[in-house]
């Protein structure tokens, strides 16, 4: 696509930035849409964060998304914030206002649930869900499943006081579980959602006996590299519905995307296969 002057201009900031996937995801809905824009990699280093965000007014750019280490120090630099974003205490999504101004929202959330109720059979309810993990994406996951009605979740995670502080700061329904509980937590569950880094490429598989599990419960993994982590490989082997980390990470793109180049892009299968190629390649 040859730009022209009046291209729409968005990227990601991260420190590193080379491995950010988003760079080829709005890249395939731009030229799929023949836009005139372009969206690109921005290397951030930590210290540099508020300076580069607010050259982004200066230099015309329509907005960001932020990955590692940004987007928990972009909260405080942002103009406005979206109630959600304050309440996961991070931003994932910066668009420029007409005005200047940085609004920032998190859209991690919206990628988890659309993924969920577009790739499986779960719905909210009050069956207890599971969450593996305390950190930053186990607060994002939480937050987005108690907001779509979820009644009653249960944070099981290797640093009990983590999962503690996490279930006491959301309050009525959430418990926290001991890591080495989180087997028999898994009973009656309607879902089950990890968060933590195991089961990634070059980190620890992540062991859990799904005994106990309901067959009809749905298995998630944040985690998309490998596609099929040995947690969501044991669980379709047992007859679990399972939904993979890819899902959540092309719906999260959507909002912002359309923020700043005006259409509404599509998570298919054509998408889909072109980051899968990726990320096989
Ligand atoms: P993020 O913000 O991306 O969620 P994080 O805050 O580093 O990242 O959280 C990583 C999660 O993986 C944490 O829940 C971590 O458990 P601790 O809170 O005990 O650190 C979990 N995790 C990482 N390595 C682990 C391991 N070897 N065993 C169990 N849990 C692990």
């Amino acid at each position: 696509m040859i730009l022209s002057g009046k291209a729409r201009v968005a990227g990601v900031m991260g420190w590193p930035v080379s491995h950010s996937r988003s760079p080829r995801l709005h890249g395939f809905w731009i030229e799929r849409h023949a836009i005139d824009g372009v969206y690109v990699p921005l290397p951030v280093p930590p210290g540099r964060i508020e300076t580069a965000l607010r050259a982004l007014p200066v230099i015309g750019f329509r907005g960001v998304n932020l990955t590692v280490p940004h987007k928990e120090s972009a909260l405080a630099i942002c103009d406005q914030l979206d109630p959600l974003a304050r309440r996961i205490g991070a931003v994932n999504t910066i668009v420029v206002g007409e005005d200047g101004r940085l609004i920032g929202s998190n859209t991690d959330a919206y990628g988890l649930v659309e993924n969920l109720r577009r790739n499986s059979p779960w719905r909210s309810g009050n069956d207890p869900i599971v969450v593996l993990g305390a950190g930053g994406a186990a607060r994002a996951t939480c937050v987005a499943l108690l907001d779509a009605g979820a009644g009653s979740l249960r944070i099981a995670n290797r640093t009990l006081l983590r999962a503690e502080i996490l279930a006491e700061e959301l309050g009525a329904g959430v418990e926290a579980v001991d890591w080495e509980n989180r087997g028999d937590a898994l009973d009656g569950a309607a879902l089950l959602v990890n968060t933590t880094t195991l089961g990634m490429a070059g980190q620890p598989p992540l062991e859990i006996d799904l005994s106990v599990l309901p067959k009809a419960a749905v298995v998630c993994d944040i985690v998309y590299a490998p596609l099929e982590t040995p947690l969501l490989a044991a669980a379709r082997a047992r007859g679990n519905p399972v939904v993979d980390g890819l899902g959540m990470l092309l719906h999260q793109a959507q909002p912002g995307f359309e923020a700043w180049f005006g259409v509404r892009p599509d998570v298919d299968e054509d998408l889909r296969r072109f980051i899968v190629s990726d990320l096989q390649g």
